[in-house]
């Protein structure tokens, strides 16, 4: 019997964007890479409102990769900032949004007021719930799939066998460095996201190129994958309904067969 799933929008929908081409943007223009990543904190704000009127469920964005360290000094600290702002004057906005925000990725190596910063802004929206707005920051896939693995290993995790589970471990967020809790033996005080929040339905990267670079990774085994030339800072909400649009357009068989007749 021949089963495709087709998934309405609105319904449980989670889509995740890597942001990406702030740098070129700003190049193209002839002012500073910081210049870029300004004018893509002024597009997220565009999406996320977007992202409300869509219905979408769940809205992940790549803000910072464990692999952006490598950058310089200074452009690093430009996105901290940046972040710190977007949070500390997004909070209220927020609220009266229906948004819920929360940062997945590793939180112990970001500066003290951008960990302030996240704390507070995931205390204060963590009643909404038309949006779950998931940044990710100091994020990798492969080592949030390895911490899993380590928990999934620990003793007191024997029984978590499930795929599912697994995934939801692999979804959580990573409040501690990896390592830590695992080589302590004990269990880890972890929230399990939602399965939704574990599966990924249309991920979206702007700015021309055509990989994952480390996101969402098991997430997304299923997802649709769209790829845009347009640059972060020129993506809004056309761009998103298209995407919309088009995922609606798929059919996702999830390994199954087309439905016939
Ligand atoms: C990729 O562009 C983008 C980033 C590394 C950071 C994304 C950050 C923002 C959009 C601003 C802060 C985020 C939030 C959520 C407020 P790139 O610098 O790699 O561009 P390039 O490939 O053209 O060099």
């Amino acid at each position: 019997m021949s089963k495709v799933v087709h998934q309405p929008l609105g319904i449980g929908l989670h889509v995740a964007i890597i942001m990406d081409g702030n740098g070129r943007w700003a190049q193209q223009r002839g002012l500073p890479r910081a210049e870029g990543h300004r004018t893509g904190v002024r597009a997220v704000r565009r999406v996320v409102e977007a992202a409300v009127q869509e219905r979408i469920d769940i809205l992940t964005l790549f803000a910072f990769s464990s692999d952006n360290w490598r950058r310089p000094t200074t452009e690093v600290g430009s996105l901290f900032e940046l972040l710190r702002e977007y949070l500390d004057r997004e909070v209220r906005r927020c609220v009266e949004g229906g948004v819920r925000l929360s940062v997945i990725g590793r939180r112990d190596r970001l500066p003290a007021p951008l960990g302030v910063a996240i704390a507070a802004a995931e205390r204060a929206t963590a009643s909404q719930a038309r949006l779950r707005l998931r940044l990710a920051v100091d994020y990798s896939s492969r080592d949030a799939i390895l911490r899993a693995a380590r928990l999934r290993a620990s003793r007191a995790l024997e029984a978590v066998a499930t795929r599912e589970v697994f995934g939801r471990l692999v979804a959580a967020p990573e409040l501690a460095p990896p390592g830590l809790p695992e080589a302590a033996g004990a269990l880890p005080a972890i929230p399990l996201p939602t399965p939704a929040e574990a599966e990924v339905d249309l991920l979206i990267r702007t700015g021309g190129e055509r990989r994952l670079s480390d996101f969402l990774l098991w997430e997304s085994a299923y997802a649709e994958l769209m790829f845009t030339d347009t640059m972060w800072p020129d993506f809004g909400p056309p761009e998103l309904g298209a995407a919309l649009r088009e995922y609606r357009r798929r059919e996702r068989r999830f390994g199954g067969l087309a439905a016939t007749g």
